[in-house]
């Protein structure tokens, strides 16, 4: 399916991303990065500074010892984490309130949060599977598509919750009914715009498809992470030998088992709680009806 003309438009408009973000975008593929430029870069902005200094002597990522340098919290971060925090700020920045999707303002870019941690714990639990450290990026922008699709739903259109309750269909289909395309290839675009990786924009753009063949492990990590952002915001556990069959064949591509996604999902519901209080985001309780 194509994205319509007008809404192509939109995304043509989109602001651009802020330059620290840009240039660190670029960074994310070179292997041969240089820390101590990005750590001049950063230094370019003291709030992301004590930003990143914080995060690096968080819970997520605190080592043995405190860290004072930006250089010195850039190699304990890497750039993706780095990527991370800065689009996460550019994020609560362009927050709207979302009520076709009964989301509220701090909801989309928390939601991304959580995803971009539970895919960090996705990672670390993967042992045996390497997936690149860009596997977080794509998870926290995963559902950015959702900015771009909210200007565009009117207000007389009833809410896409309502249309998934009433049709028993998904989000993505709903979506389809009411603007001709969905958030997922709108986000694609967004990303492309935006000149990531090609790899993050399939992780994006294909969030919502059962992956076919062997999958991509970046793919597999964002719909995991999906997964686990959602019941951590709802505060449901679910016990791993009952996933959606889509989720555990991701599970299985990644070698994750049933424990594992337990631990995934506990590890991220301490780090979001982490990151809410560093955000001074209240922990409020789970919104029923809020559809992803
Ligand atoms: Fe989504
Ligand atoms: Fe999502």
């Amino acid at each position: 399916m194509s994205i319509p003309g007008n809404i192509l438009d939109g995304i043509e408009r989109l602001e651009p991303l802020p330059m620290t973000v840009q240039k660190l975008i670029l960074m994310l593929d070179d292997e041969e990065v240089d820390l101590a430029e990005v750590a001049q870069i950063i230094e370019f902005d003291g709030a992301i500074t004590s930003n990143v200094l914080r995060l690096a002597n968080s819970a997520a990522f605190g080592g043995v010892s405190y860290i004072r340098e930006t250089r010195n919290a850039v190699v304990r971060l890497g750039t993706a984490t780095l990527l991370d925090i800065l689009l996460i700020g550019h994020l609560r920045s362009m927050r709207v309130a979302a009520p076709h999707y009964n989301l509220s303002e701090d909801d989309l870019w928390l939601h991304g949060a959580a995803a971009s941690l539970a895919a960090k714990a996705t990672v670390k639990e993967a042992r045996r599977t390497r997936i690149s450290q860009v596997a977080t990026v794509a998870s926290l922008i995963h559902d950015i598509g959702k900015l771009i699709m909210v200007r565009y739903l009117k207000a007389d259109v009833p809410s896409l919750y309502d249309i998934c309750q009433e049709q028993n269909i998904t989000l993505v289909e709903a979506e389809r009914q009411v603007l001709d395309c969905d958030h997922a290839e709108v986000g694609g675009a967004m990303a492309r715009k935006w000149c990531f990786p090609e790899s993050i924009v399939q992780g994006i753009e294909l969030h919502h498809q059962a992956p076919s063949g062997d999958g991509l492990p970046i793919l597999d990590t964002v719909r995991v992470a999906n997964e686990v952002a959602k019941l951590v915001a709802s505060g449901m556990e679910v016990d791993g030998a009952h996933l959606h069959p889509d989720i555990a064949d991701s599970c299985r591509r990644l070698s994750i088992d049933g424990e594992g996604f337990r631990r995934i999902r506990t590890t991220t519901a301490v780090w979001l709680a982490d990151l809410k209080a560093r955000y001074g985001v209240e922990n409020g309780s789970p919104a029923p009806g809020r559809v992803r």
